[in-house]
This record gives C-alpha cells, structure tokens and sequence, in this order.
C-alpha cells in the first residue's frame, strides 16, 4: 500500500532520514519504534506528503506523492487520517466541531449528523459526549490526545498514520486505544503506520515492527522476530536499558 524508497531528508546541517527504506502491506499495522529525535515523525509526515524528501521517493497505491499536482495531493491525503503526536486541535472550537472538522469542511452532512459521527467516535476512544461542547483547553493532554484520535478516524479513512498515541495517557486507556486500532484493523482492514515508545502497544498492535535509528532503518520484522532480535541496538532499545553502549543519542 505505502512504499518509501531511499528517502533522504536534511534540515539546514541535520541529517534527519538517510535513506529510509519500508513498505507498509494493505491491510496491516506496521510499528515504527525507535529513540527521541531519530525522525520517526518526519518519517510520518513524508508518508501524508506533508513534507517531501530531498532524494527518494513515497508510494501510496502506486503514485508517488512528488509527482502529483497539488489537487491529486489532497485527493491522496483524504484517503488518510493522522494522529499528530501533539494532537493539534483547533483551540477556538469546541470538541465535537474538531472531531467532526473534514466532515464540516468537506461534506454537506448536516450537523446534527456531524455531532452524532462525533459522539460515536468519542465513544470509541473512552470519551463521554458531555465532553462534546467543551473546548479543547479545558481538557486533560490525555483527554486532548483522545479528542485527535476521533478526528482521524471520523471520516473512515483507508489509511491510519498514529504518532505515538497512547503517550502520556494511563495504562487502562492506553489498552483501549491499543483495542481501538487493533479492531479498525479486524473490522475494516485499515492499513495502519503507528510510531510509538510503547513496546507493549507495539507488540499488542504491531503485525510487522521496523526499528528507525539515526534516520535509517536498522532492522524490521514480526513481534516475534524483534523480541528475539540479537542486533544490539534493537536489544537495547526493547529493553529500556540505558547502560548497553551501543545506543547514541542525536
Ligand atoms: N520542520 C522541521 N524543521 C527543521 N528540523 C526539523 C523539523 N522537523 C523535525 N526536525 C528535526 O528532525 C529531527 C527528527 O525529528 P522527529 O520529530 O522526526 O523525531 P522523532 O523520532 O519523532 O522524535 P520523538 O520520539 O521525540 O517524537 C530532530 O532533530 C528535529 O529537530
Ligand atoms: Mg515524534
């Protein structure tokens, strides 16, 4: 579905991505892990080509994401739904209006339909609908987190792109998003790219795992094959240990 070839990426003196190879099958969830500042989210936002590379090149369903004109971009990018990592409301409005912001934007559905898709989708991600009129600085950061996560799914998207979204939310609620994306999966065979820090969210989640390090793919394969890795840098990572040398930050 998703193929990224050779991608390179600096910002001013800062090599971010170094040749980044993944393909991401239909119809699966690919995890990417890996350390603080090693581009995992650059990565992501090449992916919804909201960012482009200085060499290489993303297909999504065959057509690279460089090629297109800026009205075929959007056409790609509706069949998306993002999690940002800083969940990125829109401060001035209420919950229920950000949860259902394309579905204002882009359809003609009236909103008393658009609130009952919102109510739905909090639902989904352990919210109740008295939140629904609240504005987003007036909810916890994992409440917030949550209120992102309806955003991207409320218009069905084909493709699911998370940036580490059960970060900074308690382990009852990271289990129910870890179910959510999980079952979007089952139930409606989304093609899902999660970043997360999380390995027990990884391997909950994960049908295939790719360790980003410096801005290069160091190894990827099933729960199964990470967990048994025998590469040092993956070992260190899996385990949280902060002693085994091999591991540098940027
Ligand atoms: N728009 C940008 N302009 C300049 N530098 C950027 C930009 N976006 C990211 N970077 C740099 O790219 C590097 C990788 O950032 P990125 O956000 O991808 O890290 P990450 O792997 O997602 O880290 P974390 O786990 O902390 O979220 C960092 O050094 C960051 O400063
Ligand atoms: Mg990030």
């Amino acid at each position: 579905m998703i193929v990224v070839e050779d991608l390179h990426k600096t910002f001013g003196a800062n090599k971010v991505l170094r040749g980044v190879n993944l393909h991401v099958p239909k119809g699966q969830t690919t995890v990417i892990i890996g350390g603080s500042g090693s581009g995992k989210s650059v990565l992501m936002k090449h992916i919804i080509g909201l960012l482009f590379p200085d060499q290489g090149r993303v297909l999504v369903d065959g057509e690279d994401l460089c090629a297109l004109s800026e009205s075929d971009l959007v056409r790609v990018r509706r069949r998306f739904g993002m999690v940002f990592q800083g969940a990125a409301l829109f401060d001035s409005m209420p919950v229920w209006q950000n949860v259902g912001f394309a579905l204002l934007q882009h359809t003609n559905m009236p909103h008393g339909e658009v609130m009952e898709i919102a109510r739905e989708r909090l639902e989904w991600v352990g919210l109740n609908a008295d939140v629904m009129e609240r504005m987003p600085a007036e909810l916890s950061g994992g409440m917030r987190k949550r209120v992102g996560f309806a955003r991207a799914i409320a218009m069905d998207p084909e493709i699911l792109l998370y940036d580490e979204p059960t970060t900074g939310l308690d382990p009852v609620m990271s289990d129910v998003i870890n179910r959510l994306v999980r079952s979007l999966q089952e139930r409606l065979g989304i093609t899902a790219v999660m970043i997360t820090h999380d390995m027990v969210s990884a391997y909950y989640v994960a049908d295939h795992i790719a360790m980003l390090y410096l801005g290069e793919i160091v190894q990827s394969g099933t729960p199964d094959e990470i967990r048994a890795s025998r590469e040092p840098l993956v070992r260190q990572f899996v385990t949280g240990d902060s002693t085994g040398g091999v591991y540098q930050v940027r």
